[in-house]
């Protein structure tokens, strides 16, 4: 399959800029012998992400640099946002859209999300979009309908261009930090789905191309059963992210 997989770290609401650049510099020599099988990305908060910026590049790191969020504006009376080209000019790569946190906290709706995702195209990043659904879905049994209806929502007026070169990462939100996890079929299963509504908007191609993710406690001792499965093509780690080992050995099994 020629899909690369990408393991991504999403740090949330931890680590200072200077924790930051240290994490950075402990996790790259740990990565370093994987770059070519499997494209690593951290995710700092917007306040470490100037410092990690800086040691990827006087560093040479081949690591990509993602923000956790961004504003659909270029510029505005927004207090508190960032702006997409204010991340281009810190040299991110990637940004994580609509993580269920964002959700649930922040007000983040199917709309918003579908907006920042145009404006991280517009800006020349690539949005890390996240679906996944609650425990009374997953209940109810409506897990497919309900991560197809926040796909097509997500990617509603993109090119197909752009659907190929997206991220989704699908994350149960039952699973977000509790140890627990669907089985790697059971992922397996909605991470298909995902690819084939991709697939029935954009195309073939790019349900070929585009890149699935498995997010959700996801660790050292899990990553290899999810990996190892068709359509997840690598994971989105919060907690395992933060610990420099943890997380190079989740990259490792995604070789
Ligand atoms: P977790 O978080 O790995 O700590 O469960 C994943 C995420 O929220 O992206």
């Amino acid at each position: 399959m020629a899909r690369r997989p990408m393991v991504a770290g999403n740090w949330k609401m931890y680590k200072t800029a200077g924790e930051g650049a240290i994490l950075t510099q402990n996790i790259d020599p740990l990565v370093a012998d994987f770059w070519e099988d499997v494209e690593v990305v951290v995710c700092p908060p917007f306040t470490a992400l100037k410092s990690v910026s800086t040691v990827i590049e006087l560093d040479r790191l081949k690591m990509g640099l993602g923000a956790q969020d961004v504003h659909w504006e270029d510029e505005g009376a927004f207090t508190g946002a960032i702006a997409p080209r204010m991340l281009v000019d810190l040299r991110c790569d990637y940004v994580i859209v609509g993580h269920s946190e964002r959700r649930e906290y922040f007000g983040e709706t199917d709309e918003t999300v579908n907006k920042k995702a145009h404006a991280v195209f517009a800006a020349n990043m690539v949005p890390i979009v996240c679906v996944g659904e609650s425990l009374a879905v997953r209940e109810a049994e409506e897990t497919e309908a309900f991560v197809r209806g926040q796909v097509r929502a997500a990617v509603e007026g993109l090119s197909a261009e752009q659907a190929a070169r997206l991220v989704i990462a699908y994350e149960p939100v039952w699973a977000i930090g509790t140890g627990r996890t669907p089985t790697p079929e059971g992922a397996n299963d909605v991470c298909r789905s995902i690819r084939a509504t991709v697939g029935a908007v954009f195309g073939q191609p790019a349900a070929i191309s585009v890149r699935v993710l498995y997010g959700g406690s996801v660790k050292p001792e899990n990553a290899s059963m999810f990996f190892a499965e068709p359509d997840i093509d690598g994971a989105l780690v919060g907690g395992a992210a933060l610990d420099a080992a943890s997380f190079a050995s989740i990259v490792q099994a995604a070789r």
